[in-house]
């Protein structure tokens, strides 16, 4: 049996682990190796990790079955002081994809969102990320905007925003 569990910061270097593992399958038909190993040091390095946990109020969830952590995913109720939950990061172990462990880290996330009072889900994928936008298309999201963002030494972010409305 899954068990989704809010890490602490103990559990950081595991979600750092994951991120690894998943990053470049994820990412190689679509990033530079550079870019990879850029926004990897950039949001995994453990200290990085610890400044979203502590102080930017991203909540760290894991999923874990028999000891073994098989994903995760990050959250923020209340972005920015509006009524919408950001879902910041979530990624699958290659070998533990497609048997439903994103679909119950989300509903973990909509929980917590409707029992702050949001009234909507949002995330950034980026737009060539076609079996990340399919997954999210088929539990309810919906593409809102683009977006692209600078994130520095030369290398930018091409991404979709997605949506889902709360009722
Ligand atoms: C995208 C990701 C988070 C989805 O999690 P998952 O555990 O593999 O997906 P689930 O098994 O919960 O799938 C839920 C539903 O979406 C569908 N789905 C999942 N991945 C899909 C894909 N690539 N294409 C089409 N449908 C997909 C499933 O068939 C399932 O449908 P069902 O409920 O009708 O059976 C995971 O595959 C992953 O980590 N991918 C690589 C990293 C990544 O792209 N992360 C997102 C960055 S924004």
């Amino acid at each position: 049996m899954i068990n989704i569990v809010r890490a602490s910061a103990d559990l950081l270097p595991e979600i750092q682990n994951i991120a690894y593992q998943t990053w470049p399958k994820t990412f190689s038909n679509i990033l530079s190796p550079e870019q990879i190993n850029y926004m990897l040091n950039w949001m995994y390095d453990l200290k990085a990790l610890k400044t979203q946990l502590q102080d930017k109020n991203h909540i760290f969830l894991l999923a874990e079955e028999t000891g073994k952590y098989l994903g995760f995913a990050s959250y923020e109720t209340n972005h920015e002081g509006t009524d919408k939950t950001k879902i910041h990061k979530i990624y699958i172990l290659p070998e533990a994809q497609g048997k439903g462990i994103g679909k119950k880290l989300i509903q973990f996330v909509e929980k917590a969102a409707l029992e702050n009072g949001n009234k909507m889900m949002f995330l950034n994928v980026n737009k060539f990320n076609q079996g990340a936008i399919d997954f999210y298309r088929r539990i309810g999201f919906y593409e809102a905007f683009k977006e692209v963002i600078d994130i520095g030494n030369g290398f930018i972010m091409d991404d979709l925003v997605m949506e889902l409305k709360l009722t």
